[in-house]
């Protein structure tokens, strides 16, 4: 069995996050969508719903999280594939800082798109179109980027997420095993395969319930699998499990709730900024916390910003960092 639980706090040059790339298209419908299903006639579907609002936002786990992580001062690059409506969006995120040299644009395909309509009732109904996520396991570490020294494989494509865990594995790569909103999805031969060695393994509670259930391990099962855990549990904080210690992660208070979207990426957005500068465990998991707020604060998963002395400043209105955070000024 191969473990990889040393060394991922000294400091670390090359961050790589793997993941989707997406965006999101949201869509209000005035009016109920049970009004326009006719029960006698659900074999012959044919419905067009108008609506009134739209919003696209840039999405995707691992812009996601390089975005959180680049507001922290850090250069992550990026390894994942979008499409040929890519061009504003990676011009958007290298003006904040991350590394889109590892994109690769497949002109034939689009963007991974996900299309939701809510109804006034908060029905929806919603269509994911994979699009040039699909394309997302051709891409290696060895091709383009051999000097990742930490990485983390985010919901995406679940090829991909299968060949990325295999061949750092090979490689000797320190890697997060993200498996998250992915986990319904992979199998439990997957999930179990992936795991193995992972340097840390990040989920919600609901996920960590159903990774167990589907790959039958117990809390034992995992620990011995893994370097480190984290079992985000929403208003309740979450479970970092690192180096044989458990620390409990309180939340930071949002000044208010607009909407969850993206919180769990951003937690670990700060969270590996935390393991980049090599800081503690209990202040890097509360960087992670503070950054969910401020998603939590905002629509989409990328409308936060911040500078990091305000980051720094609003950390410790919660916590005493003794002065580790300096690092970040
Ligand atoms: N209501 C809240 N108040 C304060 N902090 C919160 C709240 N909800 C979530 N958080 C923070 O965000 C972290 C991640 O939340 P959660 O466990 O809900 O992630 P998730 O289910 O993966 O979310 P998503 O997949 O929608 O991003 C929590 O550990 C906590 O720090
Ligand atoms: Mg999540």
């Amino acid at each position: 069995m191969y473990y990889v639980t040393q060394g991922i706090q000294t400091p670390i040059m090359k961050i790589v996050i793997t993941g989707s790339i997406a965006f999101d298209y949201l869509m209000h419908f005035p009016g109920k969508f049970s009004e326009a299903f006719m029960a006698d006639q659900l074999d012959k579907i044919s419905l067009s719903f108008l609506v009134d609002t739209m919003k696209k936002h840039p999405g995707g786990t691992a812009p996601n999280i390089a975005y959180t992580m680049a507001l922290l001062g850090s250069h992550p690059k990026v390894m994942a594939t979008a499409g040929q409506d890519f061009k504003e969006y990676r011009a958007s995120l290298e003006a904040v800082g991350v590394d889109t040299s590892a994109i690769v644009a497949i002109e034939d395909d689009f963007t991974a798109s996900f299309f939701v309509s809510t109804d006034d009732e908060q029905n929806q109904i919603a269509t994911f179109y994979t699009g040039a996520m699909a394309h997302a396991k051709t891409l290696t570490f060895a091709q383009y980027a051999p000097d990742a020294e930490l990485t983390i494989i985010s919901p995406n494509d679940p090829d991909a997420m299968r060949n990325h865990a295999e061949e750092c594995r090979k490689l000797g790569i320190p890697f997060i095993y993200d498996s998250s909103q992915q986990t319904a999805r992979l199998s439990g031969e997957d999930l179990a395969a992936s795991l193995q060695g992972a340097a840390m393994l990040t989920l919600n509670d609901y996920e960590y319930n159903l990774i167990k259930e589907k790959t039958g391990f117990s809390d034992s099962d995992i620990r011995e699998q893994v370097g480190g855990l984290l079992v985000t549990k929403g208003k309740e904080g979450a479970l970092l499990w690192m180096d044989g210690e458990e620390y409990h992660i309180p939340v930071v208070p949002p000044k208010e709730v607009k909407e969850p979207t993206g919180v769990g990426d951003a937690f670990r957005a700060g969270l590996m900024r935390g393991m980049e500068l090599g800081l503690p465990w209990p202040i890097a998991g509360r960087m992670g916390a503070l950054a969910a707020t401020y998603v939590l604060e905002h629509v989409g998963t990328q409308n936060h910003t911040f500078t990091p002395s305000e980051f720094v400043a609003r950390y410790r209105e919660h916590f005493d960092d003794e002065g580790a955070l300096d690092i970040l000024l």
